[in-house]
């Protein structure tokens, strides 16, 4: 359509509010949460597997248990943003495979089409590598499920933990219902390929959850210990193994308490970014390691944990100020949530599964502290709870006492203005978008995204009492008092290049892995010329580097007084062998 084509030279703000119905002044309102939640929950589920192929109404075309992101641009002419996300697709099975166990027995069908095409996924080599060797952290593939080559910031290491978790979910609900034969043969070799790599790499950095800064992100961390927990139990149950599972948990719980602070979750570190870490991340990190059966554990940061219910206010206090939105709401009553609050994406605006994330760590910590029977007031969380119960003192109030009835009623009073913050950004029609306008309130960007829906139906099913089974959290949550680093799984690499030199001349490869000095031609690893004649100029060195990974790289020469020259573009790419203790040799020649 020409249409869409003179649209897509707009600038994206422009072109979404065009998609946009009306003002929001103008939209009925309705009474209670309790009403919207009962229409809302209705859109939600509807809007989710509206995008899920291959029969989804917004999803025609695409192959069965693919779900696409968002379809903004499912116009053929302007389909640049038409993808489906590993992470994205995991968080919204997880949502489907609980409504499953909670009584939804239609989505059956939906969810062995999720297996089937995330078994097919694993097998696409792509920028990130192949199958054995990273390719499963890749973070998105085009909706056909081919490879996505174009540049993004990978990889990213969460997808395969929680595609792991949505799967455990749904193989344990298997064994527990008489289909063992297709949780061991059908759903385990994808979740163990998941866990395999998850084992392998989650002692690497890589892009945080909203794809943007390159280090250790908590909640790729908080979502790896779960999955290994609940994995290394289902291959026990299953008689199958899980090399390294069960060794690597508690170390991954040892790493995770240093992102805490002393007074919230920084969930990003291992790089420089410039921010806090008060970002949704750590929210986010809560409501999906959330464990009923747990005793609100600070150490897996627990919905109901002083530390995750601290950092609560911490996050949610971040955004009082940036948002016009948010001017003039007093403390301790909602605000609207977005990712973080120097985010500059679409000028930083907060986002429907933000504001819905901090709705719902409240509901599950009511949950939590039903089941336990009191409520303990400490001096970590008594920031978060003076802010709604401006008397309450530290101790611990046992659930027949008053003060137990007025901290429940409190909380669930504060979950559900969250709620009504996305009630009255949310447009007639319920279609929730991924962010809505930090100063008018209207929706913004991407439309219909999945995600926003899932985050809706989660929330709100905890809000019921509806939870997800327990992931082993009580017997998993003491992290060894010394952190130990996996050893190095490396390769060793010969590069060979031949390189006509000139005497005081030396040739040197630099490349992405730090290993290779990060591009850094400072840093880069000197080649030998012990090996070098006229007949065959030959530069050579061994080097070790993490086996199993695909790497971008480069010759310089630097001459004697230190001027350096570099080969010609493309970079060159090479995959390391597989095994520790592999060897390969390259053979290059300068250009
Ligand atoms: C690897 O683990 C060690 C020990 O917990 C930790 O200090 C280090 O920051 C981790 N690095 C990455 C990139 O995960
Ligand atoms: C991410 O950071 C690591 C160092 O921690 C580096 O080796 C790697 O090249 C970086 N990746 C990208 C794509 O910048
Ligand atoms: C480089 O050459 C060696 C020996 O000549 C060979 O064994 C090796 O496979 C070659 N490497 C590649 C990547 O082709």
């Amino acid at each position: 359509m020409l249409f869409s084509s003179v649209l897509r030279a707009l600038p994206a703000a422009l072109l979404i509010s065009v998609a946009q119905s009306g003002p929001l002044e103008h939209k009925p309102r309705q009474s209670s949460v309790d009403a919207f939640i009962k229409t809302q929950a209705d859109v939600s589920i509807k809007g989710v597997l509206a995008n899920i192929g291959t029969d989804g109404a917004k999803a025609q075309g695409v192959p069965a248990g693919i779900v696409v992101a968002s379809p903004s641009r499912q116009n053929p002419d302007c389909d640049i943003d038409w993808y489906t996300w590993t992470r994205d697709a995991a968080l919204t099975y997880k949502a489907l495979v609980e409504r499953f166990i909670a009584g939804d027995t239609s989505l059956k069908q939906k969810l062995d089409d999720y297996v089937s095409a995330q078994a097919y996924l694993q097998g696409v080599s792509n920028p990130s590598g192949g199958p054995d060797t990273g390719g499963l952290g890749e973070p998105k593939f085009n909706v056909d499920r081919t490879a996505f080559t174009g540049s993004w910031g990978r990889p990213q290491r969460d997808g395969p933990p929680l595609r792991a978790t949505a799967l455990t979910i749904y193989a344990n609900w298997l064994v527990a219902n008489g289909g063992t034969t297709q949780a061991a043969n059908t759903v385990w070799p994808v979740i163990a390929k998941d866990l395999a790599y998850t084992v392998r790499y989650w002692n690497q950095t890589g892009f945080d959850l909203w794809e943007e800064v390159n280090g250790s992100s908590f909640f790729t961390l908080a979502a790896t210990h779960r999955a290994l927990v609940e994995g290394a139990a289902l291959a026990t149950k299953l008689g199958k193994t899980c090399d390294g599972c069960a060794s690597a948990a508690p170390q991954v719980l040892c790493f995770l308490q240093s992102f805490w602070t002393g007074s919230y979750i920084d969930s990003n570190i291992n790089l420089n970014d410039g921010r806090t870490g008060k970002d949704v991340n750590s929210i986010l990190s809560s409501i999906h390691t959330f464990d009923p059966e747990s005793k609100c554990t600070d150490s897996t940061f627990q919905p109901c944990s002083s530390r995750a219910l601290l950092n609560h206010k911490a996050v949610t206090d971040s955004f009082r100020t940036v948002y016009g939105i948010n001017r003039g709401i007093a403390q301790g009553r909602a605000v609207a949530v977005g990712r973080y609050s120097e985010d500059v994406y679409y000028n930083g605006n907060p986002w429907y599964l933000a504001t819905l994330a901090a709705a719902e760590q409240l509901y599950s910590a009511i949950y939590q502290w039903n089941k336990i029977g009191s409520v303990t007031v400490d001096s970590v969380s008594l920031p978060f709870f003076r802010d709604i119960l401006p008397s309450i003192a530290t101790g611990t109030y046992a659930k027949d006492s008053a003060t137990y009835k007025s901290i429940i009623s409190a909380v669930k009073t504060y979950g559900d203005e969250f709620i009504a913050v996305v009630q009255k950004y949310t447009p007639a029609n319920g279609g929730l978008a991924e962010q809505f306008d930090k100063n008018n309130g209207s929706p913004l960007s991407a439309v219909d995204l999945t995600w926003s829906y899932a985050a809706f139906l989660t929330a709100t099913e905890r809000r019921a009492g509806i939870i997800s089974p327990t992931w082993g959290e009580p017997a998993n949550n003491v992290a060894p008092t010394t952190c130990t680093a996996p050893p190095a799984c490396n390769a060793k690499i010969t590069f060979n290049v031949r390189a006509t030199t000139v005497f005081g001349e030396n040739v040197f490869v630099v490349g992405q892995l730090t290993q290779l000095g990060n591009w850094d031609p400072a840093s880069a690893k000197p080649l030998s010329a012990s090996k070098y004649t006229s007949s065959d100029p030959l530069w050579t060195a061994t080097i070790d580097l993490p086996a199993s990974t695909v790497f971008d790289y480069k010759y310089i020469r630097k001459s004697s007084s230190g001027v350096v020259t570099w080969e010609s573009d493309p970079n060159r790419r090479f995959t390391t062998s597989s095994g520790c203790g592999s060897t390969a040799t390259v053979n290059d020649s300068w250009r």
